[in-house]
């Protein structure tokens, strides 16, 4: 998604404004553009693709200016091209947006027959035109963004730079996140505190609705009422240093070696690991006993969690599970229960389809649990119960250890719940609190199978297709799989119950097509042996993953890859290993941009 910064600085900050813009790449662009005041005047430079390309037209046409705003763009509304890209700019104000304005194409007739004329394709030029319309009947720069923003539909955070104003940026912020930076005699703009993280740690949060005036000697906020407000600056731990991806070549590698280290840290806050069993605190965060169901809601990787934490749900705490993807949520009308509890589960916190589906749960009247990675996030802000997941900051776009912190919390919450409902005595709590606690262990150990799937990748990076096949809990796995192949490597690839295989996907198999098969050695294992045996009757190449049991039992496969053996119940979290490696080493093979691959954000802010 779109990345803003705005600098009112001491020295020139296109420079600052570029490398926080760095910062931000992992959000996922296709362009990127700068504006700075010279001598008063608005002067922009801009550039289609990767922001090197944007300092090249920068080293052939600086900009010196103390004052600037900066944006990396994820194309809604038109190609990503120089004249797509922001800032998007008149003589009298250059604006740059992150979200949607959706009433964008009314406003732009009404602007054009005042006169203006719209150069790009964008729902955001349209902006930069009503405040100059409203310069130019007189009012000031704050009379002009207060008036503007109240013609404005639709989810954005905005940064305006006027011309002639050499100590103002205004800001503002419905729908996707906005952070101000104070520096000594400078001020920020952010669209997250990792953005500013280099520049300063003392931040302040936009919240829902506020704007807010920037000038060297500090910030002015107003909420959605245009009344004048406090928003408290809190000190971020994230460090300057984020950027560094030690010695992986990718953000990606880096983040799936760190899983065992992120899970256990996620871990020890759901779980008394001195007693082996659950933490009081799990317990009470909800009061899972008066509850008659559940209804989870996520996007992407995170839906898949969900899916794995309806199973536990339902087993170890007798505890009926809605779930859907949020962007079909809130459209299903489904009856829900006022007075029970829907969880929300996001990586960033941030994303529009979860977050609308949060609200649309709130006005329904049910309480709001939130599985977050992102403690600021909008999500935890508007949540009565936080879950955090501990992954730490996740750059890599496609979701890896979040992934597994989440299954992580879910796991813990699921036995909290099965505790406080009386389904698991204490002998199965602490049997299973046990086989949590070995987690972060069995996953290290997992990581050394990483040289085969390095090797078998090359093999599987010449495939045009790939099918992930799963029961039980290795559904959601094989699910996950299919997504992160296709992510990052770009090859087709569809997960499916394993049990589903003859209803179609068969159709599908021969020789070319590898089928990757997740089935740890357990009640369903014999049952996803038949399957496999279909895919092999008719010559699939099939690539089994499971542990030393599984592999003895399964017979002759293509190639088996032997994960160590462990609980059923934590299952998921070891399975989720070889196929992550399993899509980076193919994606590698591929020669693809695996840390932001094409056309795919990070955080999706808009619906
Ligand atoms: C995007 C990302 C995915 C992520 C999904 C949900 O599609 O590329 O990796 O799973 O959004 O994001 P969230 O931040 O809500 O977990």
């Amino acid at each position: 998604m779109c990345g803003i910064v705005g600098i009112i600085g001491k020295t020139a900050v296109s420079r600052q404004i570029v490398e926080s813009l760095r910062r931000l790449e992992y959000r996922g662009y296709d362009s990127a553009g700068i504006a700075t005041l010279e001598g008063g005047v608005i002067l922009r430079r801009r550039a289609p693709g990767k922001l090197n390309n944007l300092d090249a037209v920068l080293s052939e046409r600086p900009l010196s200016g103390h004052v600037g705003i900066g944006h990396t763009r994820w194309a809604t509304h038109g190609r990503p091209n120089e004249v797509n890209a922001h800032p998007h700019a008149t003589t009298r104000v250059a604006v740059v947006h992150n979200g949607i304005i959706e009433n964008f194409r009314e406003l732009r007739e009404e602007a054009a027959a005042k006169g203006a004329r719209m150069e790009s394709e964008t729902d955001t030029e349209v902006v930069a035109h009503l405040v100059t319309q409203a310069l130019e009947e007189g009012k000031s720069p704050k009379e002009a963004v207060a008036a503007t923003l109240k013609r404005l539909r639709g989810a954005f955070a905005l940064a305006f730079l006027f011309s002639g104003e050499n100590d103002l940026l205004i800001g503002a912020r419905r729908g996707p996140p906005l952070a101000v930076g104070y520096g000594e005699g400078e001020m920020f703009l952010g669209s997250d505190a990792i953005a500013l993280a280099p520049l300063t740690n003392r931040i302040s949060y936009l919240e829902e609705g506020d704007w807010v005036i920037l000038t060297h000697a500090g910030a002015v906020f107003f909420d959605e009422n245009d009344q004048p407000v406090q928003r408290a600056i809190t000190l971020s731990q994230i460090s300057g240093n984020l950027i560094d991806k030690g010695n992986y070549r990718h953000f990606m590698a880096k983040e799936i070696h760190e899983q065992p280290e992120v899970v256990s840290h996620t871990l020890s806050h759901y779980l008394d690991l001195t007693t082996g069993t659950i933490a009081p605190a799990s317990l009470e965060a909800v009061d899972f006993k008066k509850l008659s169901r559940l209804a989870i809601s996520a996007c992407g990787t995170a839906f898949y969690a969900g899916l794995v934490g309806r199973y536990w749900f339902e087993r170890y705490a007798r505890l009926p599970v809605d779930i859907d993807i949020a962007s079909e949520f809130r459209y299903r009308e489904a009856p829900l229960d006022p007075g029970g509890l829907a969880l929300m589960i996001s990586q960033s916190g941030e994303t529009a389809d979860t977050l609308a589906t949060l609200r649309y749960c709130r006005s329904a009247g049910l309480k709001i649990g939130a599985i977050v990675n992102v403690p600021s996030s909008t999500m935890a802000r508007e949540s009565d119960v936080i879950f955090k997941t501990h992954a730490g900051t996740e750059i890599g776009v496609a979701s890896t250890k979040a992934f597994t912190c989440q299954l992580a919390a879910l796991a813990a919450l699921s036995l909290a719940a099965g505790k406080a409902r009386g389904v698991i005595d204490p002998a199965e709590e602490h049997d299973l609190v046990k086989a949590l606690m070995e987690v972060p262990r069995l996953m290290a150990e997992t990581l050394k199978i990483e040289p085969q799937i390095e090797r078998l990748a090359k093999s599987l990076a010449k495939a045009s297709d790939v099918l992930y096949l799963g029961r039980g809990t290795s559904f959601p796995i094989a699910l996950e799989g299919a997504l992160k192949l296709k992510e990052i490597s770009y090859i087709h690839a569809e997960g499916y119950a394993a049990g589903e295989l003859k209803h179609g996907p068969i159709a599908l198999i021969d020789e070319t097509m590898p089928v990757v098969v997740v089935a740890p050695y357990d009640h369903l294992f014999e049952k996803t042996v038949s399957n496999m045996q279909e895919v092999a009757a008719r010559g699939g190449r099939v690539i089994l993953i499971t542990d030393a049991q599984g592999a003895k039992e399964a017979g002759d496969v293509y190639a088996s890859i032997i994960v160590p053996t462990a609980h059923s119940f934590i299952s998921p979290l070891i399975y989720a290993i070889p196929i992550q490696l399993m899509a980076y080493h193919t994606a590698v093979v591929m020669g693809t941009d695996v840390d932001q691959p094409r056309s795919l954000a990070k955080s999706v802010t808009v619906e």
